[in-house]
């Protein structure tokens, strides 16, 4: 060995020694960021642009969709939906391209949730989710990419099989399960109405062909106007822990417990969310907001507004354990309005280049609805 030069091994070193994470290698910082969405500008149409959405496709793109909601900030209006796409790692973006519209309705779509499953780009939506439905009943669609996210299919109304209760996916994205049990099912979650709210599992053992429902947690009491502190799961974000089970970071809609985050559980691949098994995180303060969970490089990152009742201070937090601790204070991205957050990562690089993540989120400095952000946000320390 001691004959080998230097430079080699170096090289060696370099080949073999993959990046790994733990407390003193894990610094995350932001290196780049970028306004995908500007509200207010009025262009095509478009009032408002929310509820980001972002994933990493079949083919290696960063893939980012938000609501225009067109005439209005409001939740109920007419909207469209808006995606861009990168093909270079976020560096470069191509420029909006609509993959949904609902016309002049009255009330129209709503992020909404993205998944992969084989070379297929998904993305989940609602329409006609809000009371009193001047667009009619309400419906859950499904669009599928064939072509790596760059255009869609004609969406497919789901609730011929699931119903017409409302089921708002996301917002965020749906998994597919890397381990058993269950490998390979397709895994959203969505929630209801405010007053016929909880959240439910939607599963797919065939890679979105056909749909059902998995575990559900509805709200206590179901179908009745909701009080403060009452039991109410709200918008919701699947992620697969090493264990192979499914958790769900759920939004605590009227606070029960806590202003916190309410997390459930399901060791089944979904097919049951057992009420024994939810847990409230006091670290995970939360305004009652859609929030970022993403697992990568054994790691679990959460983002969220991490305020008890303001939309401020963007934060990004990381756990060694499994999500049942979170290290330090994490990482404050914007102190000012900020609102739902969304996370997505490339899969682990084979020569253990430095991981990265990127953060999409709602971003202002007097609303957090005025941009649609991203930040590129490089894991390791330098
Ligand atoms: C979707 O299907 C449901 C149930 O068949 C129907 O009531 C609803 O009108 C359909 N919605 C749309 C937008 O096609
Ligand atoms: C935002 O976070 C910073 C750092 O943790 C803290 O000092 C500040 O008070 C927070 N802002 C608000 C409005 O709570
Ligand atoms: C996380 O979960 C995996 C799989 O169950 C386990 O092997 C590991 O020890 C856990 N890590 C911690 C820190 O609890």
């Amino acid at each position: 060995m001691a004959a080998l030069p230097a430079a080699l091994l170096l090289a060696i070193g370099a080949a073999s020694a993959r990046w790994a994470a733990t407390p003193e290698s894990v610094r995350p910082r932001v290196v780049r960021e970028q306004l995908l969405w500007v509200s207010g500008e009025g262009r095509g149409g478009v009032h408002t642009f929310r509820v980001p959405l972002l994933i990493v496709t079949p083919g290696g793109a960063l893939l980012a969709c938000a609501e225009g909601r067109k005439l209005s900030p409001d939740d109920v209006g007419a909207k469209l939906i808006a995606c861009r796409r990168s093909s270079d790692g976020g560096a470069t973006w191509g420029p909006t391209r609509v993959a949904a519209d609902d016309g002049v309705s009255g009330d129209g779509l709503s992020l909404g949730a993205l998944g992969v499953s084989g070379g297929d780009v998904l993305l989940l939506f609602a329409r006609c989710a809000h009371p009193p439905r001047p667009c009619g009943p309400p419906s859950t669609q499904l669009l599928r990419s064939r072509d790596d996210g760059r255009s869609w299919g004609a969406p497919q109304n789901l609730s011929g099989v699931l119903g017409t209760e409302v089921f708002a996916p996301g917002p965020g994205y749906g998994i597919q399960k890397q381990r058993s049990p269950a490998r390979g099912r397709l895994v959203f979650c969505g929630h209801g109405t405010l007053e016929r709210d909880g959240v439910r599992l939607l599963l797919s053992d065939d890679g979105g062909r056909s749909w059902r429902w998995g575990g559900a947690l509805p709200a206590i009491p179901f179908g009745a106007p909701r009080h403060p502190r009452d039991f109410t799961p709200d918008e919701c974000q699947p992620y697969e822990l090493p264990d192979g089970s499914v958790a769900v970071s759920i939004r605590n809609q009227n606070f029960y417990r806590c202003r916190c985050r309410m997390v459930a559980r399901s060791w089944d691949g979904g097919d049951s969310l057992p009420p024994d098994a939810v847990t409230f995180d006091p670290v995970l303060v939360d305004p009652a907001v859609a929030a970022g969970v993403l697992v990568t490089e054994g790691l679990i990152f959460f983002s969220n507004p991490a305020h008890e009742t303001q939309r401020v201070n963007l934060t990004l937090r990381w756990s060694f354990t499994n999500g049942s601790t979170w290290w330090g204070r994490g990482l404050l991205v914007w102190a000012g309005p900020s609102g739902y957050s969304s996370l997505a990562a490339p899969p682990p690089s084979p020569q253990g280049a430095a991981p990265l993540l990127y953060l999409i989120y709602e971003k202002g400095r007097s609303q957090p609805t005025e941009t649609v952000a991203l930040a590129t946000i490089s894991i390791a320390a330098p």
